[in-house]
């Protein structure tokens, strides 16, 4: 049966879009029926409306905590019965009782190899850092900041004339694969969670640009 993903954003949604694409042509056997944000002017909303997609914004600043923020859009959500609910450039902290009304349904992408470089601005982290490597990571979200179980990851080289900009865009090619590829096989079922580990049944391992156990993207 067609799993139902709630995907939260913030801005520019262009990893909403690579897994709306991704529903669309049918290599993603699910549907989203809402993309929640919470900003007013985040262009991933007008993304979704080109998709029919139902779309909500609510406002933060009408709520005094970020936790009754939380629970405000928890009930929200749960009306909508997601599988999963997929974070794709939210950039606000999840509180505990967000994580743990959808808990092990939760997933995000973050622009690095976690565990390196989390939190914020992590591609200018790696830059500064000297990394030679960087990537970007599909993981479970926990109570811990991009922390969660490992669902794939993609290796991006960086190269010695690169800027931020031109590193995130090298590094965003590859989450429009990744992010797509988890959340297929999530829907599919395949994804077993055991403590840290997650393992993908029938998955072939390897590294990434050329990752063989990229199947479809
Ligand atoms: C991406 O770099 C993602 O890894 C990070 O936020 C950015 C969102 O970009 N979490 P977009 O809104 O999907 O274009």
């Amino acid at each position: 049966m067609s799993k139902n993903l709630v995907v939260l954003i913030s801005g520019r949604g262009s990893n909403l879009k690579a897994i709306l694409e991704a529903i669309k042509s049918g290599k993603i056997n699910a549907k989203v029926s809402l993309v929640l944000s919470n900003k007013k002017d985040a262009k991933g909303l007008e993304i979704a409306k080109e998709y029919g997609i139902k779309t909500k914004f609510i406002d933060p600043s009408f709520f005094e905590t970020r936790r009754g923020y939380d629970i405000y859009i928890a009930e929200l959500i749960k009306k909508e019965n997601p599988d999963f609910v997929v974070l794709a450039g939210y950039m606000r902290i999840l509180s505990d009782e967000f994580i743990d009304a959808f808990e092990g349904k939760i997933v995000n992408i973050h622009p690095s190899l976690v565990p390196a470089f989390q939190g914020k601005s992590a591609q200018r982290q790696a830059l500064d850092y000297g990394s030679l490597i960087t990537g970007c990571s599909v993981h479970f979200v926990t109570k811990e900041l991009d922390n969660g179980p490992v669902i794939v990851q993609a290796v991006v080289p960086v190269l010695p004339e690169d800027t931020e900009e031109s590193l995130s865009n090298r590094i965003l090619e590859f989450e429009h694969k990744i992010y797509p590829q988890a959340i297929k096989w999530l829907v599919e079922d395949r994804v077993v969670v055991s403590g840290r580990k997650v393992i993908v049944k029938d998955a072939k391992y390897g590294t990434l640009p050329v990752n063989p156990s990229l199947e479809d993207f």
